[in-house]
């Protein structure tokens, strides 16, 4: 299973792919967290407290190894190299759970066909398309960056929204997007949800994506997240736990 997770910024999609990797992790599977946002935190979010990790776009002897491009360099780029050994020796593993870190790409470059970006859309593209563990994807506000090549790999995406109006204007624009670029099924998951007028704040305004989860405001996350630990008898987890069943 692969599951992309988007939404506008600061909706929870962070805490959303922390706890799906968990949560799978938990049920006894194999899980690549992938940290596509360039402001990357999704290691820390599961706990991780060792030291910066570099991410994937920063390794300059690996990409050269692989890609070609290095200083000095005359010959082609090698446009499909070997990256399936890639996840299992970058990635670090957090509880379990294996997380890779993309980085930033640099907005002028995006489109080119750099070696940073050959590397990163090769390793996209084997997660996504042939590697056999359950793969989440904790995205940037937006999927523009999501390729196509690597979006007809992904079985689901997860738009978190919250109960305000802008969260349910971004769910509406990327579910859109999502289904552009091929992407199969689209859902919504509420987040911070605190009471029944904000659920039926959503249910009336969210437009496009089936709404497969409801999770409450829970003012523990935080000071949980930070100490690293996680409570599993918390309604939170519980219903990560069941949407991570039935995304499975
Ligand atoms: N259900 C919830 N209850 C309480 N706090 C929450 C809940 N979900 C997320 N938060 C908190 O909201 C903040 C933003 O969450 P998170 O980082 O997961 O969002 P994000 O969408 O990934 O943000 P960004 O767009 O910056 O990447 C965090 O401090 C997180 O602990
Ligand atoms: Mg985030």
């Amino acid at each position: 299973m692969k599951v992309a997770v988007a939404g506008k910024g600061g909706v929870g999609k962070t805490t959303v792919s922390a706890f799906l990797a968990r949560c799978w992790r938990d049920l006894g599977y194999e899980v690549v967290a992938v940290d596509a946002d360039p402001d990357a935190n999704l290691a820390g979010t599961l706990g991780y407290r060792g030291p910066d990790i570099t991410p994937l776009v920063k390794l300059k002897r690996l990409i050269e190894e692989r890609v070609g491009g290095g200083e000095g360099w005359g010959g082609f780029l090698k446009m499909n190299p070997r990256v399936d050994d890639i996840p299992g020796d970058v990635g670090v593993l957090v509880d379990g759970i294996r997380v890779l870190v993309m980085g930033t790409i640099e907005r002028g470059r995006s489109g080119c066909a750099c070696p940073e970006n050959i590397l990163l859309r090769e390793v996209l593209n084997h997660l996504m398309l042939r590697s056999r563990e359950h793969v989440v994807v904790d995205m940037e506000a937006g999927v523009e960056h999501l390729g196509r090549g690597t979006a007809e790999g992904v079985d689901t995406m997860l738009v978190v929204v919250e109960p305000g109006w802008a969260s349910l204007q971004t769910a509406a624009r990327v579910a859109e997007l999502a289904r552009d670029l091929g992407i199969r099924q689209v859902q919504a998951i509420a987040n911070k949800i605190s009471g029944d007028a904000d659920l039926a704040f959503v249910r009336e305004n969210l437009v496009g994506p089936p709404l497969v989860g409801v999770l409450p405001l829970d003012r523990e996350l935080e000071p949980e997240a930070r100490a690293g630990r996680v409570s599993r008898d918390r309604p939170f987890y519980k219903e990560m736990l069941r949407i991570a069943m039935e995304a499975l």
